[in-house]
């Protein structure tokens, strides 16, 4: 008995680290490029190392004095350093062990749900796809009267892709908002938010809180928790660094197209790959991810989309189109749209003191091709955003699960200053 036990709990341990992927000793490195000569040189490194030396670029490099961050396995270590040295770009280490971060996360996880007594305490957790239907569905009974679920696809892993819709009924030609979380895989606190932020609207309205009320008399609001499921299971079971969907590629090892690079706008210019090997591969043609084509098809026949939101992490932006060039003239309307922005990120300010930038993407960021906010701009709607949620690289991807209430918290008063700008204003 105690022997069989005893297989049972190492074919049971060996069997989850078999498969999973570690992370032992890489290193993230803060890289600052000091000229844009710089700039251009953490660019072809991006480019042109990151496969041969396995990089993992958590931030692009963007502009002079922008730091860049890079997952560096040990076996590239030196000839990072030696680059970074030889072009004089200075740089320190962000996290010493990659995997000691993930690891520690997991026991405490573990631990701490053990410890719980009741489902209270939600939000104290990153929660398994399974456990984020399950938690759709208890709001979907909790709060029947103004909340329903509408099937708009599956995934390629065949798991069901399920909005929800936040009504009061009536007319309906009511505007419509759509927030959507968890594109990129590895970004858990995008999806963690945006249940908080649901959770949270859904009681305040309940209780009839004033703003929350004037609204939905206003508008409905669709919400997806999770744009890429399976590549959310994937970093649950198996890779937690995973950012790209799971379906194969043809004539290639590598798994997994970039979902926010995949959209039916601009789709294969510049900033996406056309290498399936790379996380930022841009698929084998526009919506050949089936999550995308179902939110796609179902954003072409919603009337009267107003604002859309695509939550990501991290960096703490908020970031309008045009995203999908360089050098592209500015929106017809960004000045309203940046005003909604700066309301926004000036209400999580004030709850938090977390910093925050809005401005358009390529000019805070980058430039990425078949990206989220520059579709649903194209399709005529007026306010569309990426956000990119906490941190500023303290953890980036591996954000600690304590950090998911303080989020939704100030996330919630910023989503809740937008919606008082539309109601003032449009
Ligand atoms: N981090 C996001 C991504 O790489 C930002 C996308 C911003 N949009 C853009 N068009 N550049 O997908
Ligand atoms: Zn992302």
């Amino acid at each position: 008995m105690a022997t069989y036990t005893w297989v049972m709990i190492f074919c049971c341990f060996f069997s989850i680290t078999q498969t999973r992927r570690m992370y032992n000793n890489y290193q993230v490195i803060r890289a600052k490029p000091l000229t844009q000569r710089h700039v251009i040189q953490l660019h072809a490194l991006e480019y042109n190392e990151k496969s041969c030396h396995q990089l993992d670029f958590w931030t692009s490099a963007r502009a002079v004095r922008k730091t860049v961050d890079i997952m560096v396995p040990p076996t590239a270590k030196e000839y990072v350093a030696l680059t970074l040295d030889m072009i004089g770009v200075p740089y320190h280490v962000l996290i010493d062990d990659v995997n000691e971060v993930i690891q520690t996360q997991r026991v405490s996880h573990s631990s701490k749900v053990a410890a719980r007594g009741s489902n209270e305490d939600f939000f104290m957790f990153y929660h398994t796809i399974d456990e984020i239907k399950l938690f759709q569905d208890s709001l979907l009974s909790t709060y029947g009267n103004i909340l329903s679920e509408l099937e708009i696809g599956t995934s390629y892993e065949k798991q069901p892709m399920k909005v929800l819709k936040i009504s009061t009924g009536g007319a309906s030609d009511k505007k419509k908002i759509w927030f959507e979380g968890g594109i990129h895989a590895r970004e858990w606190i995008s999806p963690a938010t945006v249940m908080y932020i649901t959770n949270k609207f859904l009681e305040k309205y309940t209780s009839g809180s004033e703003d929350e009320v004037n609204f939905l008399t206003k508008y409905d609001i669709y919400i997806l928790f999770v744009t890429n499921p399976d590549g959310y299971r994937w970093t649950w079971d198996n890779d937690r660094l995973w950012r790209k969907t799971r379906s194969p590629n043809e004539g290639s090892e590598c798994v997994g197209t970039d979902p926010n690079r995949n959209w039916p706008f601009e789709w294969g210019g510049e900033g996406a790959s056309e290498e399936p090997c790379s996380d930022t591969y841009r698929g084998s043609s526009a919506t050949s991810e089936p999550e995308i084509e179902s939110v796609v098809n179902f954003l072409k026949k919603l009337e009267n989309l107003e604002m859309f939101i695509d939550f990501h992490s991290y960096s703490q932006l908020m970031l309008y189109p045009w995203g999908y060039a360089s050098d592209l003239a500015p929106i017809s309307n960004e000045e309203e749209v940046k005003k909604l922005g700066d309301a926004t990120i000036t209400a999580i300010e004030a709850v938090s003191g977390r910093e925050y930038e809005c401005g358009n993407t390529v000019e805070l960021l980058y430039a990425a091709s078949g990206a989220s906010e520059d579709y649903a701009y194209s399709i005529g709607t007026r306010f569309s955003y990426v956000i990119e949620l906490p941190d500023k690289g303290k953890y980036g991807f591996v954000l600690p699960e304590e950090e998911i209430i303080p989020t939704g918290e100030e996330t919630y008063a910023g989503v809740m200053a937008a919606f008082r700008y539309l109601i003032e204003y449009t």
